[in-house]
């Protein structure tokens, strides 16, 4: 497949390495000098496009940038995308590096304000776990301990195949359902970088509390920014499974 991918960083970067090596072409884009990003692209094995050029002509754009990024894309970025282009969003929201986005801030889903944004329906995926899950904890399909990664979206087919790439990319894949139920899998919930295989995943999608979810979100970056060092990346996957006292994986 043909797969563009805007943002370079810790996601975006690791789901375009995991895509070359499943044999997929892909382009990359992000806010930088273009001579940087063709540095950037060159070692993921991607080739280098500015954010216009990208959108056109691939069957898939990841959109993996901070959310409030989303509206200072160029203006009108999909209008000449075909519609059978499927755009993924792997955005969390996080007030203290996302600024105040009112409408987010009242409830409205993520995802559904990423959509609104750029005028057209995303499938969010790659958003429920930690980059650094990503890039280390990806298993061949039918391993034991395999983790999972939530799936949101309104077209079925979309999903299936955003699903299959996750799947390259070493994970099992639970729907969360349509877009409107992406707040599921938003930070603040059961299934937010918890590590949980498909079966406990299920459940904890279920498990999630909208109304408390962003309180939530909010203390854990008090807790870590308050902490003299650094968390570890465990630390951090079993401090969000300690708030759910449901979750199989609290000990
Ligand atoms: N880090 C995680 O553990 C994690 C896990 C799941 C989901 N997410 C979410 O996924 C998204 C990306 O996260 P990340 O950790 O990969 O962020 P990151 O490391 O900060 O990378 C963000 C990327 O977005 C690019 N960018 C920013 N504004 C842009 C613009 N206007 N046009 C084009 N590119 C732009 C940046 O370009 P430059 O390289 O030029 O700065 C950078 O490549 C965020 O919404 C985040 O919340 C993160």
């Amino acid at each position: 497949m043909k797969i563009g991918i805007i943002g370079t960083g810790a996601i975006g970067g690791t789901i375009a390495k995991k895509m070359v090596a499943a044999g997929h072409q892909v382009s990359v884009s992000n806010s930088g000098e273009f001579d940087e990003l063709e540095k950037k692209a060159s070692e993921l094995g991607a080739s280098a496009a500015t954010v216009g050029d990208l959108v056109k002509d691939v069957d898939v754009v990841i959109l993996s940038v901070p959310t409030i990024a989303i509206p200072r894309l160029p203006k009108n970025l999909f209008d000449q995308v075909p519609k059978d282009t499927i755009v993924v969003d792997t955005s969390n929201y996080y007030p203290f590096r996302d600024a105040d986005i009112d409408e987010i801030k009242k409830g409205k889903v993520e995802s559904v304000w990423v959509a609104e944004q750029i005028g057209r329906p995303v499938v969010k995926a790659f958003n429920n776990l930690l980059a650094e899950t990503l890039v280390a904890k990806g298993r061949p399909e039918g391993a034991p301990d395999r983790i999972a990664m939530a799936i949101s979206g309104d077209e079925v087919k979309d999903k299936a195949i955003i699903s299959r790439l996750v799947n390259e990319a070493g994970f099992d894949v639970v729907d969360a359902g349509d877009l409107e139920n992406s707040w599921r899998h938003q930070p603040g919930t059961p299934a937010y970088c918890t590590e949980l295989n498909a079966g406990e995943l299920e459940r904890a999608l279920q498990d999630g509390i909208r109304a408390v979810a962003p309180q939530i979100r909010d203390s854990v970056i008090k807790l870590f920014s308050e902490r003299t060092s650094q968390p570890s990346h465990e630390e951090i996957v079993e401090y969000n499974r300690s708030l759910f006292p449901k979750n199989p994986k609290t000990s």
